[in-house]
């Protein structure tokens, strides 16, 4: 994770100090490192350089504009799970015809968008949703180009909430209802087969799985190409990313190599386009979350170091558990450590970064990073507690940009009118 490093004991992201920015911008605030990210686009492009594949970047994990215009300019496609990312992704400079549509709900006025725009797939998850994509299709006169996607049933170890790959699961087509269901949208007239789908998790790190899903599917991909013609089989994304020691280790557990290593030869064997859609991987270690100490509290158990960031700006801890590292701006040697709880404002005893966690000593008015948040971290902020969404920074080198400006109170009350 090179992009942020300590110089002169003082955090930089690029060449910019991240105290430089908390001064100017405020805190809480997401800082963003445009090398960072297109480091990670250009390393996946070339792991698979010698197959004819397109980066689809899932938008779900950071939509910013700032940031799909950066990964756009890359020559990245995207996968969209709403009408409204994939308005986002037009806004930005993104081509429709090199997106794909994906979720197990998708309403009849954003299959209509989508159409209109000329999506590439729609990522089809259920018998009930083809027939609702036929229809839609009907009433604009068009054909909308599909992919089953199918569940292998593979059990990829990840936190529960983010596993996808058992048929547990909500997601996709059972692999023993697959024929049928691709018979089924054969037979639609305003259906046309255009690629299989799979996506087993998200935070992945054992690369075997990902080769056990390729594995799992290929018969099926194969006997399908040959009855009704494919143009693509997408892998879907779930790379996992290191979020230990983070300023030491730019990689652990799985890297692209091991997962190339996985799954290039069977994927090239298939003979078609393959798509990703990796979301975390790309921007995961590529941003922090900026946040300044305001008060300590010891009870005769516990110490607390209450932020001004909560669980609204930053929910992974509190929901999935995750572990984030927590980094002071300022170094300094010899600094006692102590074990301490981090933990925001908000009304919830669930509302940590980081619970007994060993960490420098800490006092009112130090700003720390929050680090690996550039993944899933704006995208599922909320203005619980009538909190106004935080600043968003990207850096590039020695310039910096605020790409979307911290929200106002009167933000808050906007959208509620005059009516109550
Ligand atoms: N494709 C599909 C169909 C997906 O559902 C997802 C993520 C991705 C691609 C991208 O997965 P990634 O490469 O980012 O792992 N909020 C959770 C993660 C939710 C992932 C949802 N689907 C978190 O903070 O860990």
């Amino acid at each position: 994770m090179h992009s942020f490093h300590y110089s002169n004991n003082i955090l930089h992201v690029e060449e910019i100090s991240l105290k430089q920015i908390a001064c100017e911008v405020g805190t809480p605030a997401y800082v963003y490192s445009a090398s960072a990210i297109k480091n990670s686009f250009q390393k996946f492009q070339k792991a698979f350089v010698s197959l004819d594949h397109l980066i689809c970047y899932a938008t779900k994990a950071n939509s910013n504009l700032a940031i799909l215009r950066l990964l756009a300019q890359e020559g990245a496609g995207f996968d969209i799970v709403s009408g409204g990312e994939l308005f986002k992704v037009l806004r930005a400079g993104g081509r429709a015809d090199q997106c794909t549509f994906a979720g197990v709900g998708k309403l009849p006025h954003e299959i209509e968008y989508a159409l209109e725009q000329g999506i590439y797939c729609f990522n089809v998850e259920s018998e009930e949703e083809l027939d609702v994509i036929n229809e839609v299709a009907r009433g604009l006169h068009c054909v909308a180009p599909i992919a089953l996607r199918i569940n292998p049933n593979v059990d990829a170890p990840t936190h529960r909430y983010i596993a996808t790959g058992k048929n547990k699961n909500k997601f996709g087509i059972g692999l023993d209802r697959a024929e049928s269901v691709y018979a089924q949208a054969a037979a639609l007239p305003h259906l046309k087969i255009r690629g299989l789908q799979t996506h087993i998790g998200s935070q992945i790190l054992t690369a075997g799985s990902f080769g056990e899903a390729v594995k799992k599917l290929t018969p099926l991909i194969l006997k399908i190409k040959k009855e009704y013609g494919l143009e693509f089989f997408s892998l879907g994304g779930g790379i996992g990313i290191n979020y230990q020691n983070v300023l030491e280790n730019e990689e652990s557990g799985l890297t692209l190599e091991k997962y190339a290593t996985q799954v290039l030869q069977p994927l090239k064997a298939l003979g078609l386009r393959i798509l990703f859609e990796p979301g975390r991987f790309l921007v995961g270690n590529a941003g922090v979350l900026l946040t300044t100490a305001l008060y300590r509290k010891e009870t005769p158990t516990k110490k607390f170091l209450i932020v001004d960031a909560g669980m609204n700006d930053l929910i992974r801890p509190a929901l999935y558990q995750g572990h984030h590292e927590i980094v002071p701006l300022q170094r300094q040697e010899n600094r006692a450590f102590e074990k301490i709880d981090v933990v925001g404002p908000v009304c919830e005893s669930g509302d940590f970064f980081a619970e007994d966690r060993l960490l420098p000593h800490l006092e009112p008015g130090e700003t720390v990073a929050i680090m690996s948040a550039g993944a899933y971290g704006f995208t599922m902020a909320s203005h619980y507690n009538s909190r106004p969404l935080p600043a968003e920074v990207l850096v590039e080198g020695k310039m910096m940009r605020v790409v979307r400006r911290r929200e106002t109170w009167e933000d808050l009350v906007r959208e509620e009118g005059n009516n109550f």
